[in-house]
């Protein structure tokens, strides 16, 4: 096993009710808060009621920062950043998904950031930088972004998705009961994302029996739960396995002690979205199957690690590549059960930007030492299966 550090700081109070610490946990870090929120969902499930009592009913100064987009932008972060440098606020509230929290960790750097341009932040992000604490919500189990200190801004001027360590929430409410409302297509979208961020790392060069077991266990956390969450909304059960496995999946966990692997399916599907703002979990749910075909073909040491996720996470039994052809059609007949698109045509992509988003791919040489090393030519080429069914 290689070395690693383990180092989360954020607090996750998880299960029913725990909104009612709310004032506990953000009186601490002061009464200004900003309020980052996305389109209006959490209006609509009464979340956005409920925060306003308890900040109006213990003198919060509170100043809103709502309209977040999926794939949060840049101008979305400045906004909140002057909002925060205008108006001396203290601590960060982030209610929503993945871009919300992720659009807030930007906005608690960009309080202190004294640069021109905010994408510099982003695209120079410092380690460590000073930023104002964050306390979030969460709303849809996805991105891991409520336990981790990443967040993925898009500037749609340049066409360009970066994802950057800005700073971890110091608290994460995870209720799952407010994911009941996620519709069936982010709910699935979501839970792929959460499988392909524990896939990502999965297939590694070196392996690690506990890293894998973890992994192992979210993923069939995942197939078990997405079906029950789809078919009873309001199963909390299913939700809440898929609220901690979305919070364990991109934690680093699952690969602590394995070898870097470049995140192959992330660096392509970021393209995807960038350019044509597609949902992040659909991108990779297509991708994902795709990639593994091809790696399988073009680099067939691989073959043992497709062995054991055929067995270890679908059960299935056999050998050679014929077993591992069928653990990678069982993920993509999972993905097509559980209705997400599978072909790069029905979310309204064509060939015509293949090649310039394949250079993109390999932004910081991330798919050049990927666990099988992907160049132009193979990105297009996985870009093109993705045009086709199997
Ligand atoms: O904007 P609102 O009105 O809130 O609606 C959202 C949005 O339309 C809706 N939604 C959220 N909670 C809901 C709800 N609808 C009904 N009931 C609820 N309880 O769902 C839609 C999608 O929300 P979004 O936050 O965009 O989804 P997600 O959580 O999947 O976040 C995606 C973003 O996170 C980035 C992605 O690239 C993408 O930009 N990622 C962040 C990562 C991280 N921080 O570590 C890692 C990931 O790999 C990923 O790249
Ligand atoms: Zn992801």
């Amino acid at each position: 096993m290689n070395n690693f550090v383990h180092d989360i700081p954020t607090r996750v109070l998880f299960g029913k009710g725990q909104i009612e610490n709310l004032n506990d946990v953000l009186s601490v870090y002061g009464k200004k808060v900003l309020l980052v929120y996305g389109g209006g969902s959490i209006k609509k499930i009464g979340l956005y009621d409920k925060v306003m009592e308890i900040l109006n009913g213990n003198d919060y100064t509170v100043v809103e920062c709502g309209g977040v987009e999926p794939n949060p932008r840049i101008e979305t972060v400045a906004k909140g950043a002057e909002l925060c440098k205008e108006k001396n606020i203290e601590v960060v509230l982030a209610v929503g998904g993945g871009s919300t929290i992720d659009c807030a960790k930007a906005i608690c750097v960009g309080a202190f950031f004294e640069g021109e341009d905010y994408w510099d932040m982003v695209i120079n992000p410092v380690r460590n930088a000073k930023a104002l604490p964050l306390v979030d919500i969460l709303t849809l189990s996805a991105t891991g972004s409520e336990f981790d200190n990443g967040g993925v801004i898009s500037n749609l001027k340049t066409n360009d998705k970066k994802g950057a360590g800005f700073t971890f929430p110091s608290v994460s409410i995870c209720d799952p009961e407010y994911t009941f409302s996620v519709n069936a297509y982010q709910t699935s979208a979501g839970s792929a994302d959460i499988m392909s961020h524990v896939l990502e790392g999965y297939f590694s060069r070196k392996e690690s029996d506990i890293s894998d077991g973890i992994a192992e266990a979210i993923l069939k956390t995942v197939i078990n739960n997405l079906p029950k969450a789809l078919e009873n909304p309001e199963d909390y059960d299913a939700r809440a396995n898929l609220m901690w496995a979305s919070s364990l999946a991109c934690s680093g966990m699952p690969e602590y002690g394995k070898e870097f692997t470049g995140w192959s399916c992330h660096a392509m599907e970021h393209q995807l979205s960038a350019y044509y703002d597609i949902t992040h979990g659909v991108g990779l749910a297509i991708l994902t199957p795709r990639w593994m075909r091809y790696i399988l073909e073009k680099d067939p040491t691989t073959l043992p690690r497709f062995i054991k996720f055929a067995k270890n996470v679908w059960g299935l039994d056999g050998e050679g590549e014929e077993l591992a052809h069928r653990g990678i059609d069982a993920l993509e007949r999972f993905f097509i059960d559980n209705g997400i698109p599978m072909i790069l045509d029905e979310v309204g992509i064509n060939e015509e930007k293949f090649e310039e988003m394949a250079i993109k791919s390999n932004t910081n040489d991330r798919l050049t030492n990927a666990y099988v090393p992907l160049d132009k030519e193979d990105v297009i080429n996985i870009f093109r299966m993705c045009l086709k069914s199997k």
